[in-house]
């Protein structure tokens, strides 16, 4: 059992920019049966890879005790998050122990290859909404943009199983590559016009140090929204400061559009995200390159106040804006993978 107090005993205040702690993204496994060429090529990523030992990985009742600290620390958002969370099997315990803790938004990234076998499941544990990546409506760009046996049709499956379940809303996360699946833009808005779910197109970014990315690759947040204007006129919606996305609203009432534009248009001046990877170490931003360990002081009997400190100590020494900084060279060492780092 968590022994988290309602009322905060310690809160983070503001990092060195002002941005105060609300988000948490966890990483709730390294592994994944997909093998995008944007997140975790083959080639670093094939049959000698060492995942992380399932020993040094945080078990559930962790994961759930530091969420616990990060809701008395003001967090309402949490996303579980990897890697591909479902191939975890305690996916369910860590969903009822967060749900129990009443934090306001709980959200789960999935690539949707399992969900049909685990949306009830989740539902009923408390998950309110899911977000499924889908780069690709066309099933030999699917394969080669997940690099994997799985088919198109099961992630379709699991979409609609979500859906059945109740699951809501239903957001799809489309990573747009140049001469990859940028053709396939409009069949996807299209499919998720008619299906109701809310499409997030993400310009290609920099993370880790293993995609070969290169600024020619990324279609910008501008070129998407004129691509789509285009055919379905849109209406720009309030920014929400606690959004990553920009969202627009179909002029005909179909639906909303947003666009993820963290290398054009970046977005640090709002981020108050912080990220748990596998192993427990908090980063305080995507593209870390070194993180904090709570892993060591939890299995070694801190308590929760203990732990509090230790993330408010963190965060208030936090200047991280590395999207603002992308190109001058700033960030020293090699960034943590995504897939480690929760994305
Ligand atoms: P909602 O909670 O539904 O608003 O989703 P979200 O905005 O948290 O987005 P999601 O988890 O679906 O992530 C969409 C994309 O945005 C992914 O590629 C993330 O890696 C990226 N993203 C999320 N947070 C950040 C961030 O703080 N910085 C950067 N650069 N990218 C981010
Ligand atoms: N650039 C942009 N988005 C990425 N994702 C993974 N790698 C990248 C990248 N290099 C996306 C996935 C998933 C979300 C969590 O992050 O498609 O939807
Ligand atoms: Fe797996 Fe998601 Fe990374 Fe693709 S983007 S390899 S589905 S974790
Ligand atoms: Fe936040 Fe870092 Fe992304 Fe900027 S680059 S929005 S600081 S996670």
């Amino acid at each position: 059992m968590t022994t988290v107090s309602a009322v905060p005993v310690v809160t983070t205040g503001p990092d060195r920019f002002g941005r105060l702690l609300r988000d948490v993204r966890i990483s709730v496994t390294d592994r994944c049966n997909f093998r995008c060429p944007y997140c975790m090529p083959k080639a670093r990523f094939g049959p000698g890879h060492r995942f992380l030992p399932r020993a040094e990985a945080l078990d559930a009742r962790e994961i759930v005790r530091l969420a616990g600290v990060f809701a008395s620390l003001g967090v309402t958002k949490i996303r579980l998050t990897g890697g591909e969370p479902l191939l975890r099997p305690d996916l369910v315990e860590i969903v009822e122990g967060i749900a129990k803790l009443g934090v306001p938004d709980i959200a789960l990234t999935t690539n949707g290859a399992l969900l049909r076998r685990w949306a009830v499941r989740l539902r009923d544990a408390g998950l309110q909404r899911v977000t499924v990546s889908l780069d690709s409506l066309d099933p030999a760009v699917f394969t080669s943009m997940s690099d994997s046996r799985i088919e198109l049709s099961e992630v379709l499956d699991g979409i609609a199983a979500a859906r059945d379940a109740g699951l809501a809303p239903i957001k799809l996360n489309c990573v747009v590559q140049r001469g990859v699946n940028e053709d396939g833009l409009l069949d996807l808005v299209g499919f998720a016009r008619r299906e109701g779910l809310g499409l997030r197109c993400i310009e290609y970014m920099d993370v880790g140090a293993t995609n070969g990315w290169r600024m020619a690759d990324v279609v910008s947040g501008e070129e998407i929204l004129e691509r789509v204007r285009h055919v379905y006129p849109l209406l720009e919606e309030a920014p929400d400061p606690a959004a990553v996305a920009r969202t627009y609203r179909f002029a005909d009432g179909s639906g909303d559009l947003g666009v993820i534009t963290s290398v054009s248009r970046p977005f640090c001046g709002d981020c108050t995200r912080a990220r748990l990877g596998v192993d427990g170490k908090l980063y305080t931003c995507l593209f870390a390159t070194a993180g904090i360990d709570l892993r060591e002081p939890l299995r070694s009997g801190a308590d929760d106040d203990a732990l509090r400190r230790i993330v408010a100590d963190r965060w208030k020494r936090r200047d991280d804006r590395y999207s603002e900084l992308r190109g001058l060279g700033i960030a020293e060492g090699e960034r943590i993978e995504m897939s480690y780092i929760g994305g």
